[in-house]
């Protein structure tokens, strides 16, 4: 009904709004006043963790795509090597696991059936499961060794948003909760870090105010066949969640690349008005990476691409080559795709509308996957 869903048209518009306070609610009381994080709920002793040697995400979909972040954080902040899975193919490929394993397995629903498997062979080959859910009481939760909740609130919308917006948050914490619990060399920075974190939500609200734009350019490209999502480090995996979202609302051919592989290949598909949507990682820190895009986008629009750029505040690098330009706040490295993917759920969201899909149910989908 209109009031379930709180005005809004659809449910995944309210979700879309919903994400600030998502995002505060998940980092609520799990950063203490002195800076530092407190994860009671996960039940594996600060021992145990020190004890880890490797980190395993496995996860489907949009939650996969939580998990590709969660390994730069993780890699960077604790030194763990991690690896990320498809749920679906994890467990047929006899995956090296052992005690000192500790697998992540991220879902929204707790009921899904590749996840799920994918946990219990983790778990019978002795590895430690922490499940990031947002459902609680739901499967996997209840089989894994210990949960940290997402507190999202219920998702309708089949289209994963604010659900992913605080898997991100979930991942970020077990990953500088890893980094304090061990110790690392990154300590100065993950103080830093866990203080942008706190303030994050802002920024996202921030983002939402200026979608209209967005909006206004995703109905004019209604008719197009093909968007292309180019991304690096962090926004790669953002590139690839632009272009789940735009497949399964708009029902068009979308595809996600790292752009540094463009020469290898994806190159060949620009051509004449093609939209290319860029994410660029702030011109601060990393900033070979920015130059580089930079020049990546330029490559594409030279071969004719509409070039939809989103990129940070004050970066004036990327004006005279950004036909639509999206600003999104400055934030720490890792945690941009907290804010870069919001204008890529709007963006799917109204070019769904404009072909007149059905938002909240698209064809073909379920909400919960629970067959393999
Ligand atoms: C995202 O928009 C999806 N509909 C889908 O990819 C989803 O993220 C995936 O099926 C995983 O679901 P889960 O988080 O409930 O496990």
């Amino acid at each position: 009904s209109a009031a379930e869903k709180g005005g809004y048209d659809y449910f995944m518009l309210k979700e879309i709004a919903e994400q600030p306070k998502a995002v505060a609610d998940t980092l609520l009381g799990r950063i203490d006043p002195s800076g530092s994080l407190t994860l009671d709920e996960v039940r594996i002793s600060p021992s145990e963790l020190r004890e880890i040697d490797k980190v395993v995400i496995v996860a489907c979909g949009t939650a996969f795509h939580a998990g590709m972040i969660a390994k730069y954080a993780i890699e960077h902040w604790t030194r763990i090597p991690c690896e990320v899975e498809l749920a679906s193919e994890f467990r047929y490929r006899d995956p090296i696991l052992d005690g000192r394993s500790l697998v992540i397995a991220i879902s929204q629903s707790g009921e899904t059936m590749d996840t799920l498997m994918a946990l219990r062979h983790a778990r019978e080959q002795g590895s430690k499961v922490l499940a990031i859910c947002n459902t609680n009481g739901s499967t996997i939760p209840r089989e894994s060794d210990a949960v940290l909740y997402t507190h999202a609130g219920p998702e309708v919308a089949v289209a994963s948003t604010k659900a992913f917006l605080t898997q991100l948050v979930a991942c970020y914490l077990v990953a500088l909760y890893l980094g304090q619990v061990r110790g690392t060399k990154w300590g100065d920075e993950i103080q830093a870090v866990i203080k942008d974190l706190s303030r994050i939500s802002e920024e996202v609200e921030r983002v939402l105010e200026t979608m209209e734009p967005v909006r206004a350019l995703a109905r004019t490209l209604a008719d197009k066949d093909t968007v292309l999502f180019l991304g690096r480090h962090v926004g790669y995996p953002v590139a690839l969640e632009g272009a789940l979202k735009l497949k399964e609302l708009a029902y068009m051919h979308a595809e996600g690349f790292a752009a540094g592989e463009l020469k290898h290949g994806p190159i060949a598909l620009i051509e004449e008005d093609v939209p290319v949507v860029v994410v660029v990682p702030s011109p601060r820190g990393r900033s070979v990476l920015h130059d580089k895009i930079v020049s990546n986008i330029q490559e594409i629009r030279a071969r004719g691409a509409r070039t939809i750029v989103i990129a940070e505040e004050g970066d004036e690098a990327v004006v005279p080559y950004a036909d639509h330009l999206i600003r999104i706040p400055a934030t720490p490295t890792l945690l941009q795709p907290l804010v870069a993917t919001v204008p890529l759920q709007v963006f799917a969201c109204e070019l769904a509308t404009a072909r007149g899909n059905e938002v909240d149910q698209p064809r073909n989908l379920a909400k919960s996957v629970t067959v393999e």
